[in-house]
């Protein structure tokens, strides 16, 4: 068995580049496509005030248990899961958890590709100068013409594919350290900026309230499961991603700090994409519960507008890119890092085939929007069914299962020893919340959509 105090893949260089990194999985297409969708769809300021709690009180406790456990096992999802079990002496069933993190990873990256080679296409029309002057009309029928065509989302589907893989191949360590370095402040640069015109919209303080300003009758038991399966979404929660970066972070580095950091920055941007993009939805009287197209129906209006909007939206584009495929390399480490281990199998070659197997998956997700967009799964097309099976039910599921792991069978020395706090309640605060408050969450949440309460 190899030395534990090192992943054979490699180990970050330091703290800062386990950040960049953690913070280049969560920072996504969940923050900025996914976040402002559903909270429009779910009604606004409740919705978003169940999600945060959502982060808090269950997220950072997990993000933090799977990133121990990632640093303990030094390997990826499954074969951690095998080391930490064994270390515990507890049944070795708990590695069918790695694979359920494995598979969710796979669906998860079919139709997050999609999306993302959605915003490689809004790149070259942000190039070629397809936004300016145009009207929200427009801007709307110009996204309904990329929906409805299947040659050109499998052809960004398919450079976006070959790209994730392309730098998969290389490890994770090589190219990714560089590229958040720049894309996390350019983002936020942008994101102010798109802030700055939603206040000269006229409906600025209309998007603040839609986002901010609670009205809890318009919840229902399946807008609480969709802030939760967000906030495990928006995180990297509960499929190994965390628990696989984890396993390459230096011994010295704490924890729980650095968990916070990254969920805060998360959090940041997500709260940054949804008060950009309201007050345009309101200003141009769009409909708040258009579902996925959102911030391309959206944000274009801004760039085809502001002065300089040209190079902003094609540098906004570029960055969204970058942001996706800096997730996109998270969502299928844990297999590829596994296929490694396990088969001896050059990363080269394990990267090509499964980037094969998730691009034809993803074109189910493609013709979910046109050819196949009558055919559903309990009301949902092949698109909406893998995004609910996913964010809804496997995160959620493995996060609670990490939880109890992390806080019943891990023994409490090595928790201890790893997370390292400063203070005994700290570690107290955390446990209860990892043994209790996180998977209780989970569990009732899901009784409660299946009806058991009634209501
Ligand atoms: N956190 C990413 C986002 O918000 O876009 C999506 C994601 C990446 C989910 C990696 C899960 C994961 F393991
Ligand atoms: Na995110």
């Amino acid at each position: 068995m190899a030395d534990t105090n090192q992943s054979i893949h490699g180990e970050w260089s330091s703290r800062f580049a386990f950040i960049l990194a953690a913070t280049g999985s969560a920072v996504g297409l969940g923050n900025i496509w996914k976040f402002p969708y559903i909270t429009g769809e779910n009604g606004g300021g409740a919705f978003v005030i169940i999600y945060l709690i959502c982060v808090a009180a269950i997220g950072i406790p997990i993000m933090i248990a799977e990133t121990m456990m990632g640093r303990r096992g030094r390997r990826s999802p499954i074969n951690t899961l095998e080391v930490l079990t064994k270390e515990a002496g507890a049944s070795t069933n708990w590695h069918y958890l790695g694979w359920l993190g494995v598979i969710a990873g796979f669906l998860i990256l079919s139709y997050y590709s999609v999306i993302a080679g959605w915003a490689m296409a809004y790149v070259l029309k942000a190039f070629t100068g397809s936004f300016s002057g145009e009207s929200a009309e427009q801007i709307s029928s110009l996204f309904a013409d990329l929906q409805f065509s299947p040659v050109e989302q499998i052809f960004w589907h398919t450079v976006f594919m070959v790209t994730t893989m392309a730098v998969v191949a290389r490890g994770v360590q090589g190219g990714l350290e560089k590229a958040v370095r720049f894309l996390m402040p350019g983002l936020f640069i942008l994101l102010m900026l798109l802030v700055a015109y939603a206040m000269t919209t006229g409906a600025y303080m209309q998007g603040m309230n839609f986002m901010f300003k609670p009205d809890f009758s318009d919840i229902t038991g399946s807008s609480v499961l969709t802030a939760m399966g967000h906030a495990f979404f928006t995180l990297s929660l509960g499929m190994g991603a965390i628990m696989v970066y984890g396993s390459y972070l230096p011994k010295d580095v704490s924890i729980a700090k650095t968990v916070i950091i990254i969920a805060g920055v998360d959090t940041l941007v997500a709260l940054l994409a949804g008060i950009a993009i309201f007050p345009i939805v309101f200003a141009n009287g769009l409909e708040v519960g258009s579902g996925p197209g959102l911030i391309f129906q959206t944000l274009p209006i801004a760039f085809g507008n502001m002065t300089g909007g040209w190079l902003f939206g094609l540098l906004f584009f570029i960055l969204l890119v970058f942001a996706a495929l800096s997730s996109a390399i998270s969502l299928i480490e844990p297999a590829v890092a596994w296929c490694v281990e396990n088969y001896e199998i050059e990363r080269k070659k394990a990267c090509m085939a499964m980037g094969f197997l998730t691009w034809l998956l993803g074109l189910g997700t493609v013709f979910s929007f046109n050819t196949w967009s009558d055919f559903t799964f309990f009301g949902a097309n092949i698109f909406g069914a893998l995004d609910y099976l996913t964010a809804n039910i496997m995160l959620p599921l493995g996060g609670f299962f990490i939880a109890i792991f992390a806080g019943r069978i891990m023994l409490e020395k090595h928790s201890k020893e790893e997370l390292n706090l400063a203070n005994d309640d700290l570690f107290s605060i955390w446990k209860f919340l990892v043994m209790y408050i996180a998977p209780a969450a989970v569990f009732i949440v899901f009784l409660n959509v299946l009806g058991v309460f009634g209501v």
